[in-house]
């Protein structure tokens, strides 16, 4: 599913389970870095117009979402929590060497936010299929199906602003460099921990 090399140990939904808290404060901040993600795009590359419109409209989809985790926050009666540190994505950025042309730098980000989108998509899932709770399945599964094209349009200006043969030989390269990542993940109550 998704390209992914490795799928999630389905016992991660367990562990989730046990701290709905947790994977909503975790899930809330990954939105939003969705969000930050699609901002420092249109910054980075102002002169790519077709990115900065789809980027537009991606900022202000994502931080939907995280309005819709963060009501369901404070529906259970909590707060949203601090930021937690995502492991999964700093280890995911080491891949690229660093500096390199702009163009290269954008593809590169662009492949990062494409890998980013497929997990999380399959963590969606996931949850969507093996949680008890009835509302966070439901839940689940409707982010999931707004999340599903976010990867392929990632991958698709990726392909588009570098060259297609060297695009793909790197997406292979991060996938499966992913999924040795995703070996020692699946153990905790966080989106991509
Ligand atoms: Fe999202
Ligand atoms: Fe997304």
């Amino acid at each position: 599913m998704l390209g992914l090399k490795l799928p999630t140990d389905p016992r991660w939904v367990n562990i989730v389970e046990k701290n709905i808290e947790e994977i909503l404060t975790d899930h809330a901040y990954c939105e939003q870095k969705a969000a930050s993600m699609a901002i420092s795009l249109i910054i980075g590359f102002p002169e790519k117009s077709e990115l900065v419109k789809e980027m537009i409209a991606l900022s202000r989809e994502e931080m939907g979402h995280f309005n819709m985790v963060h009501e369901k926050i404070l529906e259970r009666g909590w707060i949203l929590g601090r930021e937690r540190k995502d492991e999964y994505v700093i280890e995911l950025m080491k891949f690229f060497p660093k500096g390199g042309s702009r163009e290269t730098h954008l593809v590169h980000k662009l492949l990062y936010a494409a890998l980013i989108e497929a997990r999380s998509c399959e963590r969606f899932r996931l949850l969507s299929e093996e949680i008890n709770d009835k509302e966070l399945a439901d839940f689940y599964g409707k982010l999931m199906a707004s999340e599903a094209n976010h990867y392929t349009m990632f991958l698709k200006f990726a392909r588009k602003y570098g060259e297609r043969t060297v695009v793909d030989e790197k997406w292979q390269q991060l996938l499966e460099y992913e999924a040795e990542l995703m070996k020692g993940l699946g153990k905790k109550e966080t989106m991509h921990g």
